[in-house]
């Protein structure tokens, strides 16, 4: 199988490309170090049709491949990981969720304006005592004649103070454990909804993560996604696709770091020669390189699987396991590369260390990943 870029292909590429260059790169530094979310920045994303890229365009989005977003994630990402992260959240778990499952009225509702960029999205699976453990569910939501009243915590919510609709997992029927949960649309400002302090990462400063706090917070039942009880399944299905959106992101970051790596490789002397020169040095970068590219054909392969309509699960969960393993290695090897001068704010690669560790742990920690491949295996 070979992945031919084809015309749309290397547009969005370039498109992505310019606009890191241009939009991203010289004030990326300046958001990480200050913990600023590029508002400007996600609505030219939005105006680019970057936000929205798997959705059709009737309900607002660009009506592009799988493929396309992996691209476009990895040149986002190569400059900027959070914005990567925002614009990864809001196309996978929450556009491509309510494409896929929403209902006509719901997609007219929210989709149209979250897959165009003129709003934004954030996904609350995760709970204070269900993070990999995700059918531990204690929010709940009790019907009430045409609403439900929503109670409950969800931690590290990704874009969960600048986000405008939430997709929330609750408790409906608490006695069918993950058969009970249901998945609810929540808009930001209804009442007793509110988010907690944002939270002080290692990475990713840029955007925002928070917990939410439901309190008793009527929800039309219109609001809720599919049947009761679909909502565990609507979780897992949509982060299989969420997890090519983090290899992506990863595969940014890699590649971000071996850019980087060349780079200064060809520029610093030691020994009176630049240390492009020295076999230590050139091997390192031969074996990032080479890992990157593995990492890019498993993230393609499970985009190209999920364009065809075939499982991709697997896949899915290789691809984000090894690619961000890879982005960590890379980044390492970015700074060691670089010496003390990578261990500093002057370069930085050490903001691509401190961000690519987050794609170890969420949409599911690595441990998760090698749990879903390994059942996969066994299933037979
Ligand atoms: N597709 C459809 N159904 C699935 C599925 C999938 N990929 N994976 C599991 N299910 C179904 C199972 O078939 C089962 O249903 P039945 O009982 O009807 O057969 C049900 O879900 C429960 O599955 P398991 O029995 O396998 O449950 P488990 O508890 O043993 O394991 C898990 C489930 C895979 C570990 C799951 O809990 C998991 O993926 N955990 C990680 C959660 C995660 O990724 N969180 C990320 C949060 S979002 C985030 O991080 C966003 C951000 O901010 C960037």
């Amino acid at each position: 199988m070979t992945f031919e870029l084809n015309e749309t292909h290397k547009m969005i590429q370039e498109t992505a490309r310019q606009f890191a260059h241009d939009e991203l790169a010289a004030s990326a530094d300046e958001r990480d170090e200050k913990e600023l979310f590029p508002h400007e920045q996600i609505k030219k994303l939005g105006e680019l049709g970057f936000m929205g890229m798997m959705v059709p365009e009737q309900y607002g989005g660009a009506g592009l491949d799988t493929l396309s977003y992996v691209i476009a994630m990895e040149e986002i990402s190569k400059v900027d990981a959070s914005v990567g992260v925002i614009m990864s959240v809001n196309n996978s778990l929450v556009c491509h969720g309510l494409y896929k499952w929403g209902s006509d009225e719901q997609k007219q509702k929210y989709l149209v304006t979250l897959a165009s960029g003129k709003k934004l999205g954030a996904f609350a699976l995760s709970e204070p005592e269900a993070g990999s453990d995700a059918t531990n569910q204690h929010t709940v939501a009790v019907k009430n004649g045409d609403h439900y009243i929503l109670n409950g915590i969800k931690n590290w919510i990704t874009n969960g103070i600048n986000a405008d609709y939430f997709l929330v997992m609750a408790q409906t029927d608490p006695s069918k454990g993950h058969k009970g949960i249901s998945t609810f649309i929540v808009e930001k400002g209804m009442q007793g909804f509110s988010h907690g302090k944002k939270e002080r990462k290692l990475g990713i400063r840029s955007s925002d993560t928070v917990s939410l706090t439901f309190e008793s917070v009527k929800i039309p039942e219109a609001n809720r996604i599919g049947e009761e009880g679909f909502g565990f399944k609507f979780a897992m299905m949509t982060l299989e696709g969420g997890r090519i959106g983090i290899a992506s992101q990863a595969l940014g970051i890699a590649q971000g770091s071996l850019d980087a790596a060349v780079k200064y490789s060809k520029e610093r002397k030691a020994f009176g020669k630049p240390i492009a020169d020295l076999q230590a040095i050139q091997f390192k970068l031969a074996d990032m390189a080479t890992e990157i590219e593995a990492a890019r054909m498993l993230t393609y392969q499970a985009a190209a699987l999920k364009d065809e309509g075939k499982q991709f699960g697997k896949q899915a969960a290789m691809a984000k396991l090894y690619t961000s393993k890879t982005a960590v290695k890379a980044a390492l090897e970015a700074i060691q590369i670089h010496g003390g001068y990578g261990y500093v704010r002057e370069y930085n690669v050490e903001r691509y260390l401190r961000d690519a560790k987050i794609t170890e742990i969420y949409e599911g920690t690595s441990e998760i990943q090698r749990m879903v491949i390994s059942r996969d295996l066994l299933k037979n």
